[in-house]
């Protein structure tokens, strides 16, 4: 442990590399100063023990995590990507019941990750693309049709928003299909009383820079059952037994399935566990910050209705992860230059997730059928789109003025 005396020394060191006091004007980067001097103690901690690799802070991050969730079971790996990764492939494993098989349908929102498609395309299935509502970006539920060939369906719950999760339940269990739910940029969200990514058979979670919370890299994915996590838990670390209840007592190298390597680390654990204390702060602080961009532009005298803002789904307690804009119809044909302008002065900006993604090119490469006119509002959202961060402390009224100042702004280019 770090005594008080080398904490006065640390947060002198700290201090001294913070060059975030050193900027004279303001700036709206996606994430600003990310970690607390409490989120640096604890990973300089595991630096000093030595012990980086995964192991009993880990298990320690998992076991708060399932319970800060509410779900039986979590397992700690090194990315959102590779959460959804082991939930593919747990999908078709020999050892799960009533697997898919190659060729399989999923139901995917066609504003989409590129790491929530692959890992199931690289499992041989196949998606079926469906379009978003226009109000919250998420799969429109009402879309959603009886057919044999679907088996699964991958959920994105974008930017901290999510579907009817009532309707898309129903429509999951009317059908008998697997429920991936990817949770990663909506660690926090609730559904009625339930966080979002304890609906589905697996909720994958991201720890990157500038989601709800940050370990620098990570994941989580969590499932319901004793065999589900088994699984998930053996092709974490090589399709190896090491450290299952039921492990071998008399072969040390024992792999029993296939697997991976996406282990997390003691290190990030311990920064992922010391911010999951913070979360519920930040969460308020990030709503707080939302309400008032929003607000102010609604009431600025230059106030056009140059945006139209995203809601939260009926029945839903968000978390947001960003505060996403659309563009005014009218105003579209300034967005190139106008994105330009704000990254240049300052006020970083992304795609959302990243707009309609059959436009990409790696999709070309697969071929997958699908009709332009059946997503229609995915490429309005890609044309009209744009999204910034929302920092996770209540910001200042000099910060609130410079970014509503700018935003307002876009009629002028
Ligand atoms: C919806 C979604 N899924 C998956 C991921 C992948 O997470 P990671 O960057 O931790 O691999 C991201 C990353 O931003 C994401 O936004």
């Amino acid at each position: 442990m770090i005594s008080k005396k080398d904490t006065k020394f640390l947060e002198k060191l700290i201090d001294k590399f913070d060059d975030s006091k050193n900027k004279k004007t303001y700036h709206f980067p996606l994430l600003e100063k990310g970690f607390t001097n409490e989120d640096i103690f604890r990973g300089i901690e595991v630096l000093l023990s030595r012990k980086l690799t995964m192991s009993e802070i880990t298990k320690k991050f998992e076991n708060t995590f399932a319970k800060f969730i509410g779900s039986k079971y979590a397992l700690m790996v090194n990315s959102g990507s590779s959460a959804n990764l082991l939930s593919a492939f747990a999908l078709i494993n020999p050892k799960k019941k009533g697997r898919l098989k190659p060729g399989d349908k999923f139901i995917i929102p066609a504003i989409c990750w590129s790491t929530s498609l692959w890992p199931l395309v690289q499992c041989g299935l196949q998606p079926k693309f469906v379009d978003v509502n226009i109000n919250n970006y998420c799969l429109d539920e009402k879309l959603l049709k009886r057919d044999k060939k679907i088996k699964a369906v991958m959920n994105i719950h974008i930017l901290g928003n999510s579907p009817n999760m009532d309707m898309l339940s129903h429509y999951v269990k009317k059908n008998n299909l697997f429920l991936i739910e990817d949770t990663c940029e909506a660690l926090g969200s609730k559904f009625r009383s339930k966080y979002l990514g304890t609906f589905g058979d697996f909720g994958t979670y991201s720890f990157y820079y500038s989601h709800q919370i940050t370990s620098g890299e990570g994941g989580m994915v969590i499932c319901k059952t004793k065999e589900d996590y088994d699984l998930l838990y053996t092709m974490r670390s090589h399709g190896w037994d090491r450290g299952l209840n039921n492990s071998s007592k008399t072969k040390k190298f024992n792999f029993i399935n296939s697997g991976f390597n996406v282990r997390g680390m003691d290190l990030t654990a311990a920064i992922g566990l010391s911010q999951l204390k913070r979360l519920k702060k930040m969460i308020k602080s990030r709503s707080k910050n939302r309400n008032s961009i929003v607000n102010k532009l609604k009431n600025h005298t230059e106030w056009d209705n140059q945006y139209t803002f995203f809601n939260p789904n009926k029945n839903l307690k968000p978390s947001w992860f960003g505060l996403p804009l659309l563009i005014n119809k009218d105003l579209i044909f300034k967005k190139e230059k106008f994105l330009k302008y704000l990254n240049n002065s300052g006020v970083e900006t992304r795609p959302i997730l990243s707009g309609n993604f059959l436009n990409q090119q790696g999709c070309k490469l697969y071929n997958f059928k699908y009709k332009k006119s059946d997503i229609k509002i995915s490429q309005e959202i890609e044309d009209r789109g744009f999204f910034i961060g929302l920092p996770t402390n209540d910001m200042s009224l000099g910060k609130l003025n410079f970014l509503t100042e700018k935003l307002i702004k876009i009629k002028d280019f």
